[in-house]
């Protein structure tokens, strides 16, 4: 049985239809990759998956939780699966140590000894071990995503949410972010990933999704996928993108 599934998901804002029919079905340790043109509906359906947004029809299961209404069931699916956006949304008056350490102490009642003991090793992990007591405002955009990053890991999840994760860095700092996603996919973290960067996810994925007008218009390996597209509309989208020389 896939870990994360998602049946026929639609979702609609006003009079806009985002999500048409998603369904895609990820096992644990895969690393799925959704690619499309801008307002495809990715952010949406990952912000659907941790219950961030509610749907209007169809099912999303994540392990044994189906997403639903029910808030406590909510907690537990946040606290599993882990998302982490584009814009870090790092809180500007703490410091990265307790930016890590707030979900432990909070949500999962660690004593604030053992959460600052547990956030400094992720913060260690992530490569800024002498930044912890710097505030987000003193950290470069790479490193923003990476305190954003160890602090999604200290919730301890079994899978995570990426969105678009260096669409706001500049160029030099992406690789930096990507090389922390390279590691855990390594580990096994299953993932689902909103990404422009092709190269990326042709690396690091082990499926492709290629999402367009609210559904998954085609999926497989990354390989297949960007080789040799079936649909004559993930052909068009790729080779707009070789085009734009972002392949
Ligand atoms: N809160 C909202 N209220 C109204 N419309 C929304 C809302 N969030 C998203 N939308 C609309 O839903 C559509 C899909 O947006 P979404 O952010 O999911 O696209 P995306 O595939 O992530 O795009 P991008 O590649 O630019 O990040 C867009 O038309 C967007 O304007
Ligand atoms: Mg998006």
């Amino acid at each position: 049985m896939s870990y994360i599934s998602i049946q026929n998901v639609h979702k609609r804002y006003n009079a806009t239809n985002v999500l048409r029919g998603f369904t895609m079905d990820v096992d644990r340790h895969e690393v799925a990759c959704l690619i499309g043109p801008s307002g495809c509906g990715k952010s949406t359906m990952l912000r659907c998956i941790n219950g961030l947004e509610s749907i209007d029809a169809g099912d999303i299961r994540v392990g044994n939780i189906t997403v639903s209404e029910d808030l406590a069931d909510t907690d537990t699916l946040r606290r599993r699966v882990g998302i982490v956006f584009q814009q870090f949304n790092l809180f500007p008056h703490m410091t990265a140590l307790e930016n890590v350490s707030l979900g432990p102490r909070q949500v999962l009642k660690i004593p604030s000894k053992e959460a600052e003991a547990q956030a400094f090793t992720l913060l260690e992990r992530v490569g800024l071990a002498d930044k912890a007591r710097r505030y987000p405002d003193a950290l470069s955009g790479g490193q923003q995503q990476r305190v954003a990053i160890a602090r999604a890991l200290a919730m301890k999840p079994e899978a995570l949410l990426l969105d678009e994760i260096t669409s706001a860095l500049d160029p030099e700092l992406v690789g930096e972010v990507l090389n922390i996603v390279r590691e855990l996919a390594r580990e096994g973290m299953t993932m689902i990933l909103a990404t422009h960067e092709m190269a990326f996810a042709r690396e690091v994925a082990t499926r492709i999704c290629f999402v367009s007008d609210g559904v998954v218009h085609e999926s497989g390996e990354p390989h297949r996928l960007f080789n040799n597209p079936e649909k004559p509309k993930t052909r068009a989208f790729l080779k707009r993108l070789t085009d734009a020389r972002r392949i």
